[in-house]
């Protein structure tokens, strides 16, 4: 799905960034573009991206949240 419509970034665009790398927000919307026109899609690019590095950190982004 799009997460950012000015910049046609994807969750999957996201994803693969983390993969790539990216270990923060910051450089996901660095290398993406994603939240740096209207902003709206910021705390969509955020959640994604939080997921992204749970997956890419602990495999299940459940684990990452569990107590
Ligand atoms: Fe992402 Fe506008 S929807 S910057």
């Amino acid at each position: 799905m799009y997460v950012c419509l000015c910049k046609r970034v994807s969750d999957h665009t996201i994803q693969q960034v983390v993969a790539e790398g990216a270990r923060s927000w910051r450089e996901v919307r660095e290398q993406t573009g994603c939240a740096t026109q209207c902003g709206k899609c910021a705390c969509m690019g955020k959640s994604v991206t939080q997921d992204a590095l749970a997956r890419e950190m602990f495999g299940d982004p459940e684990l990452a949240y569990a107590v």
